[in-house]
């Protein structure tokens, strides 16, 4: 019966040793790690072995995880599930991997995400890899609660580009206070808002490359400078360079050593300005001032014309006069003749009037 126990215990012993490796997976245990790359698994295989730190279940057909996925796998700190088809994380499906720091789930589709899909017992998730994993732009919105809810305080890195995103809701990292890189690039953002970036307040690293980013208004410059210590990237954007941009090349001239790559930042418009660094444009290249100017010279130009068209006219006034000085003559002699005339006839009729007695008698009737 003794003996019996203890070749039950010694091969309990053996058999959890030499444990199996689940069918379609390669495992190691030297190096403490399983591999099931590229295998059409439709499921997270059963059987993992407890010693494993380094899960690879990547490049299959699995779509559905849940907290059943991971049981007994607690020693795991790195978990890869890139290159599959999952469509939906529950609530606490990585709880039980108490040591878990990176979690990929890169080029997945998820479009349900619980609001606490990545909350890990101990908050011990360090890495958390987003790339090309959501279905569309709408699942930001189940994103961003999943990010309030999973106790994410310890993640240090998350990235999130090539996701298409249009839009951030306002404070959607504010939960995720010791995050130190968040990559973004390679999106469709088009804006940067007032809390978009509140509570990162130990970010050193903010890379929002390849996106859709035309200007940075002062609203999202305040934004980026409330990020003390980061180093940014803004390449590949297709910044407009017209008037209206000088306070961000201003502001770039100013940020240089914050920005790593200032000086390859270019104008996609107008054509005329295409690939032209921004740090070169000033008000002059736009052409801001010079369009004023040019305003202000087509009106005097026009005044000066006006007068010159005035003066013109006067001069051919006064050469048609000069042209009819006889006629004129003429009719000015026959004027005064007519004028004498009646000026004779007037002062005649006056003189007979002027009686003496008439007078007398106007001044009787007036008393
Ligand atoms: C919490 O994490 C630390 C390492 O990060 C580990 O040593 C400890 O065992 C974990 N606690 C539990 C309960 O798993
Ligand atoms: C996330 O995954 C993508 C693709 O799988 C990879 O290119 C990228 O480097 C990863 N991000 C980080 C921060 O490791
Ligand atoms: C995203 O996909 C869902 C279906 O999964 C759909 O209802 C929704 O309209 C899509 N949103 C966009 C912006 O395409
Ligand atoms: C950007 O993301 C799209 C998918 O959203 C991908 O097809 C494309 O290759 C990515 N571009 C770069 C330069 O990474
Ligand atoms: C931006 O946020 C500050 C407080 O942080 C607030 O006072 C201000 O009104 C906000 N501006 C806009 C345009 O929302
Ligand atoms: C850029 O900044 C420097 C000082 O850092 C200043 O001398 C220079 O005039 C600025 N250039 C422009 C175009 O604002
Ligand atoms: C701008 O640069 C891109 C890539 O460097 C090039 O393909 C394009 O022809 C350039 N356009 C102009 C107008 O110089």
């Amino acid at each position: 019966m003794l003996a019996l126990t203890r070749a039950l215990a010694l091969c309990a012993l053996l058999c959890s040793v030499h444990a199996p490796c689940p069918p379609r997976c390669e495992c190691s245990e030297a190096a403490q790690t399983v591999k099931c790359v590229s295998k059409e698994l439709r499921a997270v295989p059963t059987g993992v072995p407890a010693y494993t730190r380094t899960l690879f279940i990547t490049g299959n057909q699995i779509r559905h995880i849940g907290p059943e996925s991971f049981r007994g796998l607690d020693q795991v700190t790195t978990l890869s599930l890139t290159n599959n088809r999952i469509c939906e994380v529950k609530a606490h499906t990585f709880a039980g991997l108490a040591r878990l720091r990176s979690l990929d789930l890169s080029n997945n589709q998820l479009s349900v995400v619980a609001p606490e899909a990545f909350t890990v017992l101990n908050q011990s998730l360090r890495e958390l890899n987003l790339s090309r994993a959501l279905y569309n732009h709408s699942s930001v919105t189940d994103l961003a609660i999943s990010l309030h809810w999973s106790s994410l305080g310890n993640l240090r890195v998350l990235d999130l580009s090539d996701n298409s995103l249009v839009y951030l809701p306002p404070r959607v990292f504010s939960h995720l206070s010791g995050l130190r890189r968040l990559r973004l690039s390679n999106n469709s953002l088009v804006a940067l808002q007032n809390s978009t970036f509140s509570g990162l307040e130990h970010l050193e690293e903010l890379d929002l490359t390849l996106n859709a980013l035309k200007v940075l208004p002062e609203e999202a410059l305040r934004e980026l400078d409330s990020l003390p210590r980061v180093a940014l990237l803004l390449r590949g954007n297709p910044f407009t360079c017209t008037c209206g941009i000088e306070s961000f090349a201003a502001w770039l001239n100013g940020s240089q050593e914050r920005v790593r790559d200032a000086g390859s930042l270019l104008c996609a418009f107008p054509a005329s300005l295409r690939n032209t660094s921004i740090l070169s444009v000033g008000s002059r290249t736009l052409g801001c001032y010079q369009r004023d100017s040019r305003a202000e010279l087509a009106l005097q130009t026009s005044y000066v014309f006006l007068g010159t068209v005035l003066g013109f006219v006067g001069l051919i006034f006064l050469f048609v006069l000069y042209l009819n000085r006889r006629g004129i003559k003429k009719r000015v002699y026959d004027l005064r003749d007519a004028c004498r005339e009646v000026w004779d006839g007037y002062h005649y009729r006056f003189e007979a009037d002027s009686d003496p007695r008439l007078s007398q008698v106007s001044t009787h009737v007036e008393l």
